[in-house]
């Protein structure tokens, strides 16, 4: 996690870094630092976040510089703790994103020599290691410290001595816009795209050299030259657009995320070629993205009689990876680190791999062999919303390629219409009663069950009231000891061959004084006897039926945490883009 961003050019650096920083603030916002050089270096850091910053564009000068907005792994967030982070002497300072794991033998080392360290942080390390390793040429000095580092990292560094922005990337991302005589560096191309849109994506093991007017690369040591490739993005869709919450501005935006994927999956007739064929199909993933993959699971094995296994990342190294299965790797991002490594685990195991990812460019478009890209825009909200529709999109976009749904033209317009339709229900009084909640129940049979489990996710994160997504058939296997008179219970229940079941679930439920939030067909008198509260779902397919429930889901979630105060946008403890294991 945490965001970078630097610069060397004819700008003032402090406030292309800060506009910067607000730009990456999606991957960690507990602190912020900048730095900037003239003939020696200014530092500004805090506690807090970016957005809220004062001094940086005052107190730091100069037209190259380093920034960083910080998602604590090592020492709390505090003003110490935030980055940059200097040597002893204050000519060199750095910043950095990533893990570096052997930095407590590496940190003993250096006090025995008579270093002293300010931080808490891992990070920290790095400054000194450059500080012994300098014998007046910068470039060197960071080159010799490099390989001694285990872990994970982008680094940017500055030397009081040198006008010269270094970079470094092993294991997190790092990309450098090419302006006119100028250079941005940054963990991804957001902040670079209102100056430049040519990209030089760095690879593991890179390091560049900034200067004014020029840029030398290096691999392991030796000069290479790095292809630039242009990066589309839309500046406007990253902006709120008059709603309160990007959150509430993505859940709106799902009628035409859906669409979009939906056809841009269907561009890969190749994909669902493979997969129809595959012996098996295995997905990896995590959070939101894991969620929309089980939905595929159900879709697939139901539609289409392909095994499906699906994989948190984070377990993945654990577990036996068949060489004759296609292996999936699903992120939004494209940089979440588990999910990269598990696909890496998949190709060294000679599986054929595919990524279906939201971003261009992303270290996972690089790391699979072919490439989905979701199109859903710019998801600014830490709460993945319309990437879970999109991710949901892509896969009914390839079913309807393995040719075992129900058409192409009836899921993209159903699902469409339904998701609008879900935009205008009324939710207030499901939100009535989990506002009164410590802990909620979602629960679904089937393929509402990863429904479940997804708006129970969506809840927890920006709401932080306890929630849990079952399988409505397990609850009986313990859960239902925590169900009293003040745990509601959010049940999908609608047609459908898990149908009778449910009902049967809920009564049971209902014998224990749980307050029921029904989601199911208005005109269904049996549900509208169990359930305390209805919500409808607009009569339509199961694709339709899922792209609904998931935007009510959504909509509860986010009314409830809008009534109790949370920082919607930003939850407490999370960022958007997981970039450590
Ligand atoms: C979802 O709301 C969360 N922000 C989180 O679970 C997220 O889906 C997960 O970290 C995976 O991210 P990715 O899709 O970018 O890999």
């Amino acid at each position: 996690m945490c965001g970078i961003v630097g610069y060397i050019g004819w700008r003032d650096a402090a406030p292309v870094i800060v506009e910067g920083l607000k730009n990456l603030e999606y991957r960690g916002y507990d602190s912020y630092g900048v730095a900037t050089g003239t003939d020696h270096l200014m530092v500004v850091k805090r506690k807090g976040r970016i957005s809220e910053q004062t001094e940086c564009v005052a107190k730091c000068l100069g037209t190259r510089g380093i920034g960083h907005t910080r998602w604590a792994t090592h020492g709390p967030p505090n003003d110490i703790n935030a980055h940059p982070h200097s040597d002893c002497t204050g000519r060199f300072t750095i910043v950095h994103n990533g893990i570096i794991e052997n930095y407590a033998e590496l940190k003993r080392g250096l006090e025995s020599r008579g270093h002293h360290f300010a931080s808490d942080t891992d990070s920290e390390v790095i400054a000194h290691m450059i500080e012994e390793a300098w014998e007046g040429d910068f470039p060197a000095a960071v080159r010799a410290v490099l390989p001694i580092l285990e872990g994970s990292y982008a680094i940017l560094a500055l030397c009081a001595d040198s006008d010269e922005v270094i970079a470094a990337r092993k294991r997190s991302p790092l990309v450098i816009g090419i302006g006119d005589n100028e250079f941005f560096a940054s963990s991804d191309a957001t902040p670079i795209v209102a100056y430049t849109r040519d990209i030089l994506v760095l690879e593991d093991g890179d390091l560049a050299v900034m200067r004014r007017g020029s840029i030398a690369m290096e691999h392991g040591g030796v000069p290479i030259i790095r292809k630039t490739t242009y990066v589309d993005y839309d500046i406007e869709a990253a902006k709120k657009g008059g709603f309160a919450h990007f959150m509430l501005k993505e859940i709106f935006e799902q009628p035409d995320v859906f669409q979009q994927s939906f056809r841009l999956a269907q561009k890969h007739p190749e994909i669902s070629s493979l997969l129809s064929h595959a012996h098996g199909v295995s997905i990896i993933a995590c959070g939101t993205s894991y969620n929309a993959a089980m939905l595929f699971r159900y879709f697939a094995e139901k539609e289409c009689g392909i095994p499906v296994r699906v994989d948190m990342a984070s377990e993945y190294r654990y577990l036996s990876t068949p060489s004759d299965e296609v292996v999936i790797a699903v992120s939004q991002s494209g940089e979440t680190a588990d999910t990269l490594s598990a696909l890496r685990k998949a190709s060294s195991c000679n599986c054929p791999t595919i990524a279906i990812t939201n971003v261009q460019g992303s270290s996972i478009t690089r790391a699979a062999e072919q490439v989905i890209y979701m199109g859903a825009g710019p998801e600014m909200s830490v709460a993945a919303t319309k990437s879970y529709m999109a991710q949901f999109a892509a896969f009914a976009g390839l079913l309807s390629g393995m040719n075992c749904n129900n058409g192409t033209s009836s899921v993209e317009r159903s699902a469409r219409q339904a998701i609008e339709e879900a935009l205008l229900t009324d939710v207030s009084e499901a939100v009535a009663l989990c506002v009164k909640a410590s802990t909620l129940f979602y629960v679904g049979r089937g393929i509402f069950y990863p429904v479940a489990m997804e708006g129970a996710l969506k809840m927890k994160e920006i709401s932080y009231i306890h929630a849990e997504g079952y399988a409505a058939g397990e609850i009986k296997h313990g859960p239902f000891a925590l169900l009293t008179e003040d745990t509601p219970v959010i049940a999908v229940c609608l047609p459908g061959d898990s149908y009778q079941s449910m009902l049967s679930n809920l009564r049971e439920m209902k014998a224990r004084f749980t307050p029921l939030i029904g989601i199911g067909y208005e005109d269904d008198v049996d549900l509208q006897d169990v359930a305390d509260v209805l919500i409808p779902v607009p009569k339509g397919d199961t694709y339709a039926q899922v792209a609904a429930v998931t935007v009510l889901m959504q909509r509860i979630a986010y009314y409830t945490a809008l009534a109790l105060g949370r920082d919607i946008d930003k939850p407490r403890n999370l960022a958007k883009s997981v970039t450590v294991e």
